[in-house]
C-alpha cells in the first residue's frame, strides 16, 4: 500500500525545508531587530475559543473533533486568540506595551488552491496594551522591513490600507444595523474578489439593501482622503469618522518618516475577513495584484475583553509562507539555499580509513561542516562525491601528508597531517 501526504499539506524535503528555514530565520531576525520577542502556544486549543470572535469564514475552515474526554477541541487556524487568551491570564505581570512575534503552524480547512493550504506557517507581530496609531506604524513597518530585507520593492509589494470603523460607518448610512454588521462586512470583503453581479448578490444576502451598493462602492473605491472628502463631505464631518480619518493620515504621515512611505497606500476596499478588527485594517498584496494576500492584519481593540480580560488596545498583523514563496519566485529573489559542506575527507590511499576518521573527528569537533565517503574507492568518485555534496574543499590524505583542495579553484595546498589536523581553519577558509 502506498500513502499519499494530505490533502492541503506539504512534505518538506531538505531544499524545500531551506527555504522554510530562510523564512522563519528572516522573521526571527526582522522581529527581534524591531523590538518584538517571541512566543508560541499550542497547536490545539478549545473550539470556542476561535468560535467566540474569528468569524464565520474562519469558523467553517476549522479542524475540529471531540477528544476522549468529550472535550470539542480544534487545531489553532490563527495564533490572535491564542495571543489573547496568554496575555489576559498574565495581564497584571506584563510589562506594556507587549511586543511579540510568533511563527506558528496553523491548520484551516480550505479549499487548497494557489497560495492557499491546509497547513501553513505564518509570522505574527503584535503590540498590546497601547492605544496609539505608532503601535500601528510599527507593525507595518516591521512588515516592510522584512518584505524589503528579502528584496521586494514599492514596485513589487504594496500595503493597502483600510479603516473598519470607517467602513462599518458607511454600511450602517446604508441601512445596516449591529445585528447584521457582521456578515455585512464579510460580504464587503469579498468584493474585490468575485464579479461586481457576484458581489450584489453576496451583499443582498448579506442583508445589505441593494440601492445602497453604489454609494458604497464609491466610498470603497476613493484612493485618498480628499476623493473621500469630494465625495461625501456630510459623512466625513461626523465625530467618529474625523478621528478614524485623522488615524489613517497619521499613519500614512508616521510610515512617510520611517522611510516606507513608498510601500504604502489608502484603500478603502480593505475590510479583513476576521471579525474581531475595530481600527486600521490593512493588507499586503503583489503590487499587479494577481496574488492572494500575503499579509494581513489590524487594530482588534476589543478581542481581550472578549475573552474576559481588560480593556486594552491591541494590533498585529499575519503574514503566510506560501504566498510569500510564489511572490519571491516570481521576481526572482528566492535566494541560493544549495548549501553543503566545508570539506569532503578523502583517503588517497588505501589503509587511512583510520586516519580518515581521525580527521573527520577532528573537523567536526573544530566547528567545520566535515563528511566523508561511505565506501572506499578510488580519489576520483570520492572527487565527485564531494562536488556532488556541494563541498568547498576537499583534503586528500596520503601517508606522507595531505592535499587541501579547493573545489572552486582547484588550487591545492599540501601540508603534513599533523599539521593540517592541528589548525584546519588555517586552510579550511
Ligand atoms: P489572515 O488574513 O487570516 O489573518 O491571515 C494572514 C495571512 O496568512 C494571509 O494574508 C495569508 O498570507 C496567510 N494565510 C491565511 N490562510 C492561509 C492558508 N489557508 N494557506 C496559506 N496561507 C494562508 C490572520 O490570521 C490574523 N490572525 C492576523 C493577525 C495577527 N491580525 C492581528 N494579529
Amino acid at each position: 500500500m502506498r500513502f499519499k501526504a494530505v490533502k492541503g499539506t506539504r512534505d518538506f524535503y531538505p531544499d524545500r525545508m531551506a527555504l522554510r528555514n530562510y523564512l522563519a530565520d528572516t522573521w526571527r531576525r526582522v522581529s527581534l531587530r524591531n523590538g518584538f520577542v517571541e512566543f508560541d502556544g499550542p497547536v490545539l486549543e478549545y473550539l470556542d475559543l476561535f468560535s467566540v470572535k474569528s468569524g464565520q469564514e474562519i469558523a467553517s475552515q476549522l479542524f475540529s473533533f471531540t477528544d476522549r474526554g468529550g472535550r470539542a477541541l480544534a487545531m489553532r487556524p490563527e495564533i490572535t486568540p491564542t495571543l489573547a487568551r496568554m496575555v489576559n491570564a498574565q495581564i497584571n505581570s506584563l510589562p506594556r506595551p507587549i511586543k511579540w512575534f510568533s511563527v506558528p503552524r496553523l491548520f484551516r480547512a480550505e479549499n487548497p488552491q494557489k497560495g492557499r493550504l491546509r497547513e501553513f506557517f505564518q509570522w505574527n507581530i503584535d503590540i498590546i496594551g497601547s492605544d496609539s496609531v505608532l503601535a500601528d506604524a510599527e507593525c507595518i513597518f516591521t512588515a516592510i522591513d522584512c518584505l524589503r530585507e528579502m528584496g521586494l520593492k514599492p514596485e513589487d509589494v504594496v500595503v493597502r490600507i483600510g479603516s473598519r470603523p470607517l467602513t462599518v460607518a458607511a454600511l450602517k448610512r446604508a441601512g445596516v444595523n449591529d445585528s447584521t454588521m457582521e456578515a455585512a462586512l464579510a460580504a464587503l470583503d469579498k468584493r474585490p474578489k468575485v464579479a461586481p453581479d457576484a458581489f450584489a448578490e453576496i451583499a443582498v444576502a448579506a442583508g445589505i439593501p441593494a440601492d445602497s451598493l453604489d454609494e458604497l462602492c464609491a466610498f470603497q473605491d476613493c484612493k485618498t482622503i480628499d476623493a473621500l472628502n469630494n465625495l461625501d463631505s456630510v459623512f466625513l464631518s461626523k465625530e467618529g469618522n474625523l478621528n478614524a480619518i485623522a488615524h489613517l493620515s497619521d499613519l500614512l504621515q508616521y510610515l512617510d518618516v520611517m522611510g516606507v512611505g513608498d510601500y504604502c497606500r489608502l484603500d478603502f476596499s480593505i475590510v479583513r475577513g476576521l471579525a474581531y478588527y475595530t481600527g486600521i485594517v490593512y493588507e499586503v498584496f503583489d503590487a499587479a495584484g494577481s496574488l492572494r494576500a500575503v499579509a494581513g492584519g489590524g487594530r482588534y481593540d476589543n478581542l481581550l475583553k472578549l475573552f474576559g480580560g481588560p480593556e486594552v488596545g491591541a494590533t498585529g498583523f499575519g503574514m503566510g509562507d506560501a504566498v510569500l514563496e510564489i511572490l519571491l519566485a516570481e521576481k526572482g529573489k528566492l535566494p541560493d539555499l544549495a548549501g553543503g559542506l566545508d570539506c569532503f575527507v578523502i583517503d588517497g590511499e588505501a589503509g587511512l580509513l583510520d586516519k580518515v576518521l581521525e580527521a573527520v573527528g577532528r573537523l567536526r569537533q573544530g566547528g567545520i561542516a566535515a563528511d566523508f565517503s561511505a565506501k572506499r574507492q578510488a580519489v576520483g568518485k570520492q572527487l565527485k562525491e564531494a562536488n556532488r555534496r556541494n563541498a568547498r574543499y576537499a583534503a586528500i590524505l596520503r601517508a606522507d601528508g595531505v592535499g587541501v583542495k579547493n573545489l572552486a579553484t582547484g588550487e591545492q595546498t599540501n601540508v603534513p597531517i599533523g599539521e593540517f589536523l592541528e589548525k584546519p581553519k588555517a586552510y579550511i577558509i
